[in-house]
Parts: structure tokens; sequence; C-alpha cells
């Protein structure tokens, strides 16, 4: 794992926006995961003005998204659909025909499950998948028990995601109670995972994330098991991590090799 800790969010944002201009602009037709939530908005306002002053286009690119809210009526503003709409897809020149989310409306959510995976294989997987993290240590919405293993599927949400995300609804009852989910496994296999992490009340998740057990309670903890991580944090997101004296250390030599160009980043 490659822990990042920025000054602020703002740095965050730019730092993810580097790492996704530099693969779009090395490869065009790339596949980018991509997530919702409040963490990776400003992200993406980045590639909007990046966009925007003629640096990168998007119109080669395919995109997955990570989850969906089954049973929200289609067209809802607080659908995922409607946020990637709103938030990106129509404010760059994202090709919509190859922006994908999880379809929470399938008559028969089971197959619609299988085929999502199936289309994220035919695109040739997923090159850099985006990430939040839930305070409760979801990826996605694979909630504290999902199986490490697991593939796309439905899940229900805890109380305490529901809570979290009651702020963007105009009440709690008005949350969905179910979702339609990458499943951790589908999210390892993506060739290069980006999590973004934001703000005090994360801190404890990603102390959990970077340098507790691997459990199943923390299925960000899974993250440990992929080879190319980038854990990108402001400093009170970093606030509980013992060893963030080394990660800096670490950042500073990394960032002078790669200014260098001598090597590839290490994780
Ligand atoms: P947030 O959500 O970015 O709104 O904090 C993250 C998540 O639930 O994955």
């Amino acid at each position: 794992m490659r822990v990042v800790i920025l000054e602020n969010s703002e740095q965050v944002s730019l730092r993810a926006a580097d790492l996704i201009c530099q693969l779009v602009s090395s490869n065009p037709q790339c596949v980018l995961g991509l997530a919702t939530g409040g963490t990776p908005l400003g992200t993406y306002q980045e590639l909007i003005v990046r966009h925007r002053a003629g640096q990168v286009s998007f119109a080669g690119v395919s995109t997955f998204n990570l989850d969906e809210y089954v049973g929200l009526p289609l067209g809802h503003e607080q659908s995922y659909r409607s946020f990637m709409h709103r938030h990106l897809f129509e404010l760059a020149d994202f090709e919509l025909s190859r922006c994908h989310l999880p379809d929470g409306n399938a008559a028969d959510i089971p197959t619609a499950c299988c085929a999502y995976e199936q289309q994220i294989a035919a695109a040739g997987g997923i090159d850099l998948q985006l990430l939040g993290v839930g305070s409760d240590g979801h990826i996605a919405f694979n909630e504290p028990g999902s199986s490490l293993a697991s593939r796309t599927r439905i899940k229900a949400l805890t109380e305490r995601t529901r809570h979290d995300n009651a702020r963007f609804f105009s009440s709690l009852e008005e949350v969905p109670k179910l979702s339609m989910t990458m499943g951790v496994g589908t999210i390892l296999e993506a060739r290069r995972i980006v999590l973004l992490a934001t703000g005090s009340n994360k801190a404890a998740t990603v102390k959990a994330l970077v340098e507790g057990p691997v459990s199943a309670q923390v299925p960000a903890s899974a993250l440990q098991l992929h080879p190319r991580v980038d854990v990108l944090l402001d400093r009170a997101a970093a606030a509980d991590l013992l060893r963030a004296d080394y990660y800096h250390e670490v950042e500073q030599i990394q960032r002078g090799l790669e200014l260098q160009q001598q090597i590839e980043p290490v994780h």
C-alpha cells in the first residue's frame, strides 16, 4: 500500500485527478471504476476543469460504477446514476453508452449482477478503481461481514450507512435498505486501486484499513491483499495512523525517485 498523507481534501482531489489523467493520457481507451459519495466530488470537479482546459478527453474511456441503490424510482435524484450524470458524465465528454452502473431497478437482480460482472470482463477489466470508504469500513456497499471473495450482488445496508447517507435525502426513512454492489472480490481484480478518505470521521476506519488485520469486519482492509493501492488521505483522516512518520518518509523518497523517472511506483 502506498499511503499518501496530504495537507487537505483539495490536495487529495488533485492527486487523484493526476492519477486518473495520467492513465487516460497513456491509454485513452482505459476502463475506470468510479465511486459516488461526497469524497470523490472534488476529484470529479478537477477532472471537469482539466477537460474544459483541453488537457484531457474521456471520449474513449469506459466506466463502471461500484454500486447503486435498489428500489429508487428511475431518475430519482439520489440514485447513483443521477449523481454520476449530474456531477461528471454530462459535464465532460464521456460517451454515455460506455458509462455503466448497476441497474437497481432490474426485474431480476441476480441475473443483472451476473451480467454486470460479464460486462466488466468484456471491457477487459478495470484499469483503475476509485474508492471511498464508509465510516463502518465498507468499500462500495460491502458492509462489515461481507465475504472478501464476494462478487456483484444484492446487499443490505447497515443502519450506520443509512444514517451517513441520510444527509442526501429528506429523511432517514427515504434511504433505501438494499443495494446492488460490486463485491470485494470484484474490486480486488482492478489492476490499480485509488482509495480516498478525508475528514476526522474516517480516521478510525483508515487506521483499521491500513494498519489493522485483514478482516471481513472491515471490508476495506482487504485492500492490503492488492499489489497496487494508493491510499490518499488528508491530515484529519490520517490522524490515528501509528506509522504516519514512516509513510511520509517513504513518500518523500518515492516522489523524489519518480521525479527523476528512475523507478515505477512502489506499493
Ligand atoms: P462518503 O461515502 O464519500 O460520502 O463519505 C463514502 C462511502 O460510503 O464509500
